[in-house]
């Protein structure tokens, strides 16, 4: 047998129906083998890892790493290396940096930026009123998927109005592609908050008081609506409220390609703990009350929401501190503390190892294209590990945090369960808990390995759908408008 690069042994391989006992083989970027210890070629590398787990590595819909625009945040090389130190092998970083990456010229600005990465990465491209006719082209120079902003939010990106939506959701279903949404009613956020400032609340329960669960809901709704009309596959950011996943539910059994994420903090954190923690766990949408914790979670179990995703959002401890909550950024890291906080939920058995590599792993593979070549611990795949020891004990702390943005909820928080070496594409990007720091610059898009298969626009056939891809001038293949069958319209 010829010689592989790395043969793991000791370990438990993780897969949702399954944990079995079972040796690993990496040659060069991929995973050739898994298999009985005995049937394992020989190695450069052999590496004993008893006890321990073997996960495929996490995937992270949504996260901000700043870069560029806000080095004071974040970086690329500080974001991903953070992912890195969590066990997180891919990440889905957001357009909203600066400039937002809705101009080709701002895509190859992050582009150059993301070369610094420590792990593979997709990027959002912007979906809003003004990007609405480069999406092809936006598409064709590497973003992997888009952002509506729909909700206002970091950044201050105006959210597209309902036409701009609707058309490019027209562009974007025949071709497949998945666009994220930040789904609140931004006109019922924005009432609400001058409400609050005109009254002179500046505590943090106020920022909760603006953001509604109902403009969670309602946005949703529409979103789920214009997805279903145009067949368009959509995916809802951090979903944080009870009521609005039965639209889900709903719209999935309709036939929508809708997917969903939630955050550990949705899951874990509520009014209770924003009392005392004030402007640091400001963010949108907003942490609710304890009603919505137990939801969610329940949720995510019946597989209404598919997703764990972080919106690792870091600001500067001095942006989240500020005595008048409306002066306090929205958001805080998290891609570097999602695992150990899950893995102790798993620990305490509210879930299964398994249910928890469906949510970190092979549903955001499924979700962006990826799955076969990430999200699973199999041969052909690439060899993305996150290893794991769950009996590990210890305590989150801010200030040892990766990301520049030392501020987080989480700080003091118990956990037991953390990544231990992290393998990207055949090569530890983090060890003994520790970065490998000449890795930076190793990770890279997944654009290459994505394969969104097309999907079935629906009501194109529509005029008025059909009239905005006609070209100038009359194709050879437009319907006379007095052929047009306006029954079927
Ligand atoms: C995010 C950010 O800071 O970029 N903030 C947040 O509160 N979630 C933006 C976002 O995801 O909406
Ligand atoms: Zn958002």
């Amino acid at each position: 047998m010829k010689e592989v690069d790395l043969v793991i042994r000791g370990a438990q391989v993780v897969s949702p129906d399954r944990i079995v006992p079972a040796a690993v083989a990496v040659a060069g970027e991929q995973i050739v083998a898994v298999g009985h210890d005995d049937t394992m070629p020989p190695a450069r590398e052999e590496l004993r890892a008893d006890g321990l787990y073997l996960l495929p590595g996490a995937i992270d819909s949504h996260v901000h790493f700043r870069d560029p625009g806000y080095p004071h945040k974040e970086t690329w090389k500080t974001g991903s290396a953070a992912a890195a130190l969590g066990g997180v092998t891919t990440v889905f970083e957001m357009p909203n940096t600066h400039p937002a990456t809705g101009t080709i010229e701002a895509l190859r600005i992050k582009q150059k930026a993301a070369e610094a990465s420590y792990v593979d990465f997709g990027i959002h491209g912007l979906l809003g009123d003004d990007t609405i006719d480069r999406l092809e082209e936006l598409l064709e120079g590497g973003v992997t998927s888009f952002k509506a902003f729909v909700g206002n939010t970091f950044g201050n990106l105006p959210a597209p109005t309902d036409g701009a939506l609707l058309e490019g959701f027209e562009t974007l279903a025949p071709l497949g592609i998945r666009t994220v949404v930040h789904a609140e009613n931004s006109s019922i956020l924005q009432r609400r908050q001058k409400q609050m400032q005109a009254a002179g609340r500046i505590d943090a329960m106020a920022h909760l008081a603006a953001r509604p669960a109902v403009a969670e809901i309602e946005a949703i709704g529409r979103v789920l609506t214009l997805a279903e009309w145009t067949g368009a596959r959509v995916h809802i950011a951090h979903h944080s409220a009870a009521d609005s996943l039965y639209l889900l539910r709903e719209a999935r059994a309709r036939g929508v390609d809708v997917t969903a994420e939630t955050c550990p903090q949705y899951l874990l954190l509520n009014t209770d703990h924003m009392r005392t923690l004030g402007g640091v766990m400001r963010l949108n949408p907003p942490i609710r009350e304890p009603r919505h914790n137990q939801p969610l979670w329940d949720a995510l179990m019946d597989g209404t929401l598919d997703m764990i995703a972080t919106d690792h959002a870091p600001h500067a401890p001095e942006e989240k501190t500020r005595p008048n909550i409306w002066e306090c950024d929205c958001g805080f890291p998290g891609v570097e503390t999602q695992m150990p906080l899950m893995l102790t939920e798993v620990n305490r058995g509210r879930a299964s190892l398994m249910d928890y590599v469906r949510w970190s792993s092979v549903n955001p593979a499924k979700a962006w294209g990826l799955y076969g070549t990430k999200g699973v611990i199999a041969p052909g795949a690439h060899a993305d590990i996150a290893f794991v020891d769950m009996s590990r004990t210890g305590v989150l702390s801010q200030n040892k945090l990766q990301s520049i943005s030392k501020i987080s909820p989480w700080n003091g928080r118990a956990v037991q369960g953390y990544p231990v070496h992290t393998l990207l594409r055949g090569r530890f990007v983090m060890r003994e808990g520790r970065l490998v720091q000449d890795m930076a610059g190793w990770g890279r898009s997944v654009k290459s390995v994505q394969r969104m298969p097309t999907a079935k626009p629906r009501n194109t056939e529509h005029y008025s759908s059909a009239i905005l891809r006609t070209p100038p001038g009359v194709p050879e293949t437009a319907t006379p408008v007095g052929e047009i069958d306006w029954s079927r319209a």
